[in-house]
């Protein structure tokens, strides 16, 4: 099987977008060998070459390009809008066309003039882009051409991947997957890989790509924090970097995508002879508009910026005692001429006893006061992507607001891509997460279809061949975007329709990599947390070197609240109140621990060790046994990937069977570490012998 393609400079692989022939190729030759495509805008362009690579895997073959209906032809393929294209309006209604919103297609089989032909269209050539992956999506997946009657439109206007890529280092802030992929020094010269990304992004319908990290330290002026110098790259709202862009952002356009920009809110003290960056303050109006003007000039469809403010030593409103909403404004203001968008973050904490508490203290206070073109983009917890956490309180409750959902494609607690973990039945989780089932009843993956809202996943691809470091982490990044346009589509079939596209149809490797993958998170959640709400248990290591990544207990008491007397932490009313953020009958379900959701039982609430749960179980002993079978699974998970020796390529078989190993590994240390830990402080023994009474904590990675 063809699984990599070779270009200047090395291999990469080809993710889903492999094109692999199926037993149906002779079929879609009769209908494919022949296109007639439009020539006029560069997205057709992308359209064409994507057609060309496809069709040389899937008919075997490369088409033949018309500029006009092939006579000759049995059958043939047309690409185009029904205003260019005299067949498309033959075979379509217009009308049906035109309702279709911007991003939305139309594919139909037909029969004209005694040719079976296959037709995709649009009102947009953005849409002639979406409708062409889908139609090699379809063809990939072995379906049949001969009665197509598709019409998709996305749900959410914005689908955006925020990259954590610290341009002049080439370094990816959570990115497991080698350098970054943008070489910004280079600019304007374009790598091949670009188009290969935008391909790919724009294949499951990615419309929006911010390319810098939202931590963008601006140095010193003394030089004291030198050691953060370069991150982020806020450096690239310069004139000179701006125009590098342009190159970068048409390439992006081909494909439906918008350029973004992580922005520093202290730019204007930076760039300018300025001596603040209140947003109250006219010359920092004046600076901001200016700027996006200036960027509007390079880049005619620039879609705004993504702001980190006043979090975690990001500069923000607060230091000019103002608030998010004056700083939100204040840019939502400059771009608004040019129809651009602020993508405000809502993670903002600072020494709070709990952050959980913070986001929705901060923000659901200022609903109704921000701009139309402000987002406000909310991570679907209120702690930090942790393996398993309670849908974010903001949700539902700022109904005035245009709500974005902050999803974390890479792995950053989920085993950094060493370890295998699915994140798709997560965001289902959260996405179909009812906001408030007695009242407005709104799930949350109905808050992000008005104009103006959206979803934007932290994205990790990197540089590696592979582009996610592990060869099954693409398909976080395929499903966040399937899920960012459809919500609805369950997790089953984006699973089937990414591991069929990447390793084939042979039914037993198909039943295999499903099954993997679906049982994936959830022993990543039991050998790091226990499977009883708790969570951040993670070393963290030095400041910006944050690892993340190996087990270490002792060191976050505040996040457990382990003591000799239970564990947990009360996040409910007799604790610090987080449950009352929530509408009443989330609050109570959550507020009592009789009826608080096990999976999140100890996130709320502080218990006994020995309290004892539905099954008879006790807390300490469910925290034991899940951490040995989530152990155990990661090990049988192994297993049965070894199983498929000899059934896929052999490149990919061996590197995932070597992260199985080093993944089975670590959960054996995570377990032992966990199951130590809640031993030395419960004196309660495992009821199963399991447990050293050593302290095994010493070995964490700290
Ligand atoms: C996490 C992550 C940081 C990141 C931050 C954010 O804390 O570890 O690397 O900067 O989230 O979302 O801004």
């Amino acid at each position: 099987m063809r699984n990599v393609h070779e270009m200047s400079g090395g291999k990469y692989d080809d993710c889903w977008l492999r094109y692999a022939e199926n037993g149906t190729s002779k079929s879609y030759r009769e209908r494919c060998s022949n296109v007639y495509a439009s020539v006029e805008a560069p997205e057709l362009g992308a359209v064409r070459d994507e057609l060309r690579r496809g069709f040389r895997g899937l008919l075997g073959r490369e088409p033949h390009f018309w500029q006009h209906p092939p006579r000759s032809a049995d059958g043939f393929l047309a690409v185009g809008t029904p205003a260019e294209m005299e067949v498309v309006s033959d075979c379509v209604s217009s009308e049906a066309v035109e309702s279709l919103d911007d991003e939305g297609f139309l594919i139909r089989t037909a029969d004209w003039e005694g040719a079976e032909i296959v037709v995709v269209t649009a009102s947009t050539d953005r849409g002639l882009v979406y409708g062409t992956f889908y139609l090699l999506r379809h063809m990939s997946l072995g379906r049949p051409l001969d009665s197509l009657d598709v019409v998709r439109e996305p749900t959410n206007a914005e689908r955006i991947v925020n990259h954590w890529d610290n341009p002049f280092r080439r370094s990816v802030e959570r990115g497991y997957a080698g350098p970054s992929i943008f070489d910004f020094e280079r600019l304007p010269d374009l790598r091949e890989r670009y188009v290969d990304y935008a391909r790919l992004l724009a294949s499951v319908g990615i419309n929006g790509i911010v390319v810098n990290n939202v931590n963008t330290q601006i140095p010193n002026r003394d030089g004291a924090n030198e050691a953060t110098n370069e991150l982020g790259g806020w450096q690239l709202l310069e004139t000179r970097y701006l125009e590098k862009l342009t190159g970068l952002a048409a390439l992006f356009r081909r494909y439906g995508i918008r350029l973004y920009l992580s922005v520093n809110f202290g730019a204007p003290e930076k760039f300018g002879d300025l001596d603040t960056a209140d947003p109250c303050d006219d010359r920092i109006e004046q600076w901001w508009a200016a700027k996006a003007d200036e960027i509007h000039e390079c880049i005619p469809d620039f879609g705004g910026f993504l702001v980190k403010a006043d979090s975690e030593g990001q500069p923000g409103p607060y230091n000019y005692d103002a608030d998010h909403v004056n700083g939100a404004n204040v840019l939502a203001r400059a771009l608004e001429p040019h129809s651009g968008r602020v993508w405000w973050r809502a993670f903002v904490y600072d020494s709070h006893e709990d952050r959980a508490v913070q986001q929705y203290n901060t923000f659901e206070p200022l609903d109704g006061e921000f701009h139309e073109n402000v987002t406000v983009q909310v991570k679907n917890g209120p702690i930090d992507f942790q393996p398993r956490e309670p849908v974010s309180p903001v949700f539902g409750q700022m109904p005035e607001t245009n709500l974005g959902l902050e999803l974390q494609i890479t792995g950053e607690y989920t085993g950094q891509h060493v370890h295998a973990c699915y994140h798709v039945p997560m965001w289902k989780e959260v996405l179909e997460f009812d906001t408030d089932p007695e009242g407005r009843g709104r799930r949350v993956k109905n808050l992000f279809t008005e104009e103006g809202t959206g979803i934007a996943g932290v994205s990790g691809p990197g540089d590696d061949p592979n582009w996610t470091g592990h060869y099954l982490a693409q398909a976080n990044l395929y499903g966040y975007g399937r899920l960012a346009w459809n919500p609805d589509l369950d997790d089953e079939t984006i699973t089937d329709e990414w591991v069929r596209q990447t390793f084939g149809d042979d039914p037993a490797v198909i039943e295999t990599v499903t099954d993997i993958m679906h049982d994936s998170w959830p022993a990543v959640i039991d050998y790091t947390t226990g499977g009883l709400g708790l969570l951040h248990m993670m070393y963290n290591g030095e400041a910006r070197l944050e690892n993340h990544y190996d087990p270490s207990p002792e060191e976050w008491p505040g996040y457990h609240g382990a003591t000799e007397d239970g564990i947990g932490k009360d996040r409910n009313s007799k604790g610090n109140g987080y449950t009352q953020q929530y509408p009443a009958a989330l609050a109570a379900g959550y507020d009592d621990p009789e009826t608080c959701p096990n999976e999140l039982l100890l996130f709320f609430h502080h218990l006994p060790w020995e309290y004892e749960l539905e099954d008879g179980r006790t807390v300490v002993q469910t925290l034991y046994d899940n951490c040995f079978a989530g152990a155990a699974e990661a090990e049988r998970l192994r297993d049965e990937w070894n199983s498929l020796d000899g059934k896929i390529d052999d490149e990919r078989f061996r590197h995932i069977a070597e992260r199985f190993d080093e993944q089975v590994v670590q959960a054996e240390r995570w377990r032992d570490t966990l199951v130590a830990f809640f031993y030395e402080r419960s004196s309660v023994p495992d009821q199963r012998g399991r447990v050293p009474s050593a302290d095994a904590s010493d070995e964490s990675g700290a």
